[in-house]
């Protein structure tokens, strides 16, 4: 088992320009190790390399310069590129376009399907998926009629039907409903802490990160931090310096920091925060 699921070292990516634009220059000498197993969310504003990014981790975008590897395997190595795409599976912003069925389960089953997977064990991943993502009594409903996040979980069912060993969302909760975005989130925890998959997220929304064991944040396609949750938010002038809004309980801390008390800024979640308050009111 590699210990590492993506190295990206020295890597430099430009878009093409034509003849009246100028390649987009959106990498230059980036360098980034995501660890097999772990959660990892990548924040950064509109337009600073995150989806460039993540294309690379299944071969969609390749290196300009410099390489990517997954798993071991060279992204820019052709004779890979169905192994990389078994083994690092994508899910996108809009649920409506990764629908390809009009029956959930064959939904589900498209991908293992074209995989050339034995029916058997495409019966038994499709069940397995569904169950995963809390979608099993839908199995035979017709996708369009479900809700954005029900919608997204199918998304996501097709993409474990594959067996990756990394799944990569970009902005999976971009378009759902508060409590589309609850379902989707809590799939996704649940994905990496019991089936030990490597979770790659990409966000722009802060709180969504605080579920993260690491945190990357993204500017002008470098990297200007990168730690725990509690390492990163905590960083707030640097956050808001590079337009992201923390989470409410951490501005909360940080204003009363400034006013003078004492107070963790890492208390992250709202019971956390709550207590830090009341244990320094009481305080001796
Ligand atoms: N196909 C393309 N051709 C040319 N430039 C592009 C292309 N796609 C993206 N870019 C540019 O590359 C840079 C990085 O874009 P990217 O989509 O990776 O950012 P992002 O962080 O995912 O943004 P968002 O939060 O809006 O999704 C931007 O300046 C963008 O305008
Ligand atoms: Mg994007």
């Amino acid at each position: 088992m590699e210990k590492q699921a993506v190295v990206v070292e020295k890597l430099t990516y430009d878009y093409p320009g034509s003849e009246e634009t100028p390649d987009v220059q959106v990498f230059e000498g980036l360098d980034l190790q995501i660890e097999s197993g772990s959660f990892v969310a990548v924040l950064g504003h509109n337009g600073c390399g995150k989806s460039t990014l993540a294309k690379h981790f299944n071969a969609i975008l390749l290196p300009t310069g410099g390489t990517v590897h997954v798993y071991g395997m060279d992204t820019a190595d052709e004779g890979k590129l169905i192994d990389i795409r078994r083994t690092v599976g994508m899910v996108f912003q809009n649920p409506d376009n990764q629908i390809v069925s009009n029956v959930v389960e064959e939904d589900v089953a498209f991908a293992p399907e074209n995989l050339g997977v034995d029916p058997k064990e495409i019966r038994r991943r499709v069940d397995e998926a569904l169950q995963q993502v809390g979608m099993t009594r839908y199995r035979e409903h017709a996708p369009h009629m479900l809700s954005g996040g029900q919608k997204q979980r199918i998304a996501i069912a097709g993409v474990i039907a594959m067996r990756p060993k990394c799944i990569v969302l970009d902005e999976p909760t971009a378009m759902l409903d508060p409590q589309g975005r609850r379902e989707v989130l809590s799939t996704i925890s649940q994905l990496n802490k019991q089936n030990d998959m490597t979770v790659i997220l990409i966000t722009h929304h802060m709180p969504e990160a605080v579920l993260a064991d690491r945190v990357i944040v993204m500017s002008d396609g470098g990297i200007i931090a990168d730690g725990t949750p509690e390492q990163v938010f905590t960083q707030v002038e640097l956050l808001q310096s590079v337009g992201l809004t923390v989470p409410e309980t951490t501005m909360l801390m940080h204003e009363l920091s400034k006013e003078g008390f004492d107070l963790p800024l890492d208390a992250l979640s709202v019971d956390q925060c709550a207590q830090a308050i009341y244990d320094f009111i009481h305080a001796p």
